[in-house]
């Protein structure tokens, strides 16, 4: 919808490219939007500010890094000892990095909660997942150029994974590498996709929200939107909640960047890399804790296929299952307000995600081996049995008829009022 504007210049510009109206239209008081969304329903804006942040701090980070083994290291302490405030960007994107992963999974349990994924938003989901492993490279990627202890076994024990394919495993990892170790060119070619990366990130956000406002936002009822009286406009309702839960998410953010940023590091990473010693224990950031469980958690040669191998498929498995969710979840309704058993597996799968970290971060000895093993299991069994039987077996529960029945007083939903 065009918009009419009485300054000339407005005027001007929008006459050549509409850009204002479709402003209006994606964020405005043109975009419709369910009016019964709740609290998470911010995480999305709020992942993509994180991005913004990561990418700016990023580039002015990249001014005075230097992507080379006898200066990598270095030239981060630099940063933070001589650069003007060099120590807040390094501390806002390193803390930025482990917010943007608390955001988006997040952003990712609600979209389970809430059955965000089904149709006719599986492509919006997909595209989700994309960014998911497009965020996972980046970081991966990242934690290796400040050239510390952890930067360098990381990214050894990682690459090295490869290996485990048949045949090619040893050339792929030579390749990866550029060389026959973690060296130079490996940092040089990390630190090309660190650059590259978020900015591919960004694209597929653009399309991300492309999709999503072909169908609009689902909501917390997972019921179609039936007229209008079920929708408000984006703005100033949405631009509102989204700028109030920025400040309560800034107040978080910043308290880490300026009272413990290295909460979410480790202290092996403040000692210069060095291939002739490695750390007693070597773990990812903690954003990769359940993965890395997962990969661990193979432990017996099955079919022909080594364990390690097995670990492997099991760790990128993990991530790429999300992609068939849309389909393995027949059930119509999407919340799980209306699905009892669902809501029940739903709960205990977060629960087990937090006890796949929790074993990810601590040494496989004992029985936490075996608890690593039961929890991947259930990680699995989760989406290929208990997802697609709850979806056929479930009662079917009687859904309201439309959000503002729902939402508004019986009095206000007739007489409009409050709209
Ligand atoms: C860079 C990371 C991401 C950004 C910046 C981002 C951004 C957004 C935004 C702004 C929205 C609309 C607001 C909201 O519903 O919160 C949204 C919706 C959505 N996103 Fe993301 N997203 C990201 C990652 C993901 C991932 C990893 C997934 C799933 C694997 C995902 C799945 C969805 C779904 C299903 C919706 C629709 C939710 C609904 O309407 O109920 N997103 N995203």
């Amino acid at each position: 919808m065009a918009i009419e504007f009485k300054n000339p210049v407005l005027k001007w510009i929008e006459y050549r490219l509409p850009i204002f109206s479709f402003i209006n239209d994606s964020v405005g008081t043109n975009y419709p939007t369910p009016r019964n969304l709740n609290y998470w329903w911010n995480f999305g804006s709020l992942a993509g500010v994180v991005l913004g942040i990561l990418i700016v701090t990023g580039i002015f980070l990249a001014m005075n890094y230097t992507a080379n083994v006898d200066y990598a290291f270095i030239s981060v302490e630099r940063i933070m000892r001589d650069v003007n405030y060099g120590w807040l960007l390094r501390y806002l994107h390193m803390n930025g990095g482990s917010m943007f992963f608390i955001l988006v999974y997040i952003h990712m349990f609600r979209g389970m909660y809430y059955g965000s994924y089904k149709a006719p938003r599986e492509l919006l989901w997909m595209i989700g997942v994309f960014l998911l492993l497009a965020m996972m490279a980046t970081a991966f990627v990242g934690y290796v150029l400040p050239w510390g202890q952890m930067s360098f076994w990381g990214a050894t024990v990682i690459t090295n994974l490869f290996s485990a394919i048949p045949l090619i495993g040893e050339s792929i990892v030579t390749w990866l590498w550029g060389g026959f170790s973690v060296d130079n060119p490996t940092l040089n070619r990390f630190f090309a996709f660190h650059y590259l990366l978020p900015f591919i990130i960004f694209g597929l956000v653009v399309v991300h929200i492309w999709a999503l406002h072909v169908h609009k936002s689902n909501n917390p009822l997972g019921i179609d939107p039936k007229g209008p009286e079920d929708m408000i406009p984006f703005h100033p309702y949405y631009t509102i909640k989204d700028i109030f839960g920025m400040a309560v998410f800034m107040v978080f953010f910043l308290w880490f960047v300026f009272f413990a940023p290295d909460f979410f590091g480790e202290a092996d990473n403040y000692i210069e890399a060095n291939p002739m010693v490695t750390p007693t224990h070597i773990v990812p950031e903690w954003y990769f804790l359940p993965f890395y469980a997962i990969l661990r958690a193979f432990t017996v040669d099955f079919l022909w296929i080594p364990a390690k191998l097995w670990g492997v498929i099991g760790m990128f498995g993990s991530v790429l299952i999300l992609l068939f969710l849309p389909w393995l979840d027949r059930s119509k309704v999407r919340s799980a307000k209306f699905r009892p058993y669902y809501r029940m597996a739903f709960w205990i799968f977060f629960a087990n995600s937090l006890v796949l970290g929790y074993v990810g971060s601590q040494p496989p000895e004992g029985f936490l081996i075996t608890l690593g093993q039961w929890a991947t299991g259930y990680y699995f069994a989760y989406f290929v049995i208990i997802i697609p039987l709850v979806s056929l077996l479930e009662p079917a529960r009687v859904l309201p008829d439309s959000i503002a029945q729902a939402v508004m007083k019986p009095v206000a939903a007739e007489t409009g009022e409050g709209r």
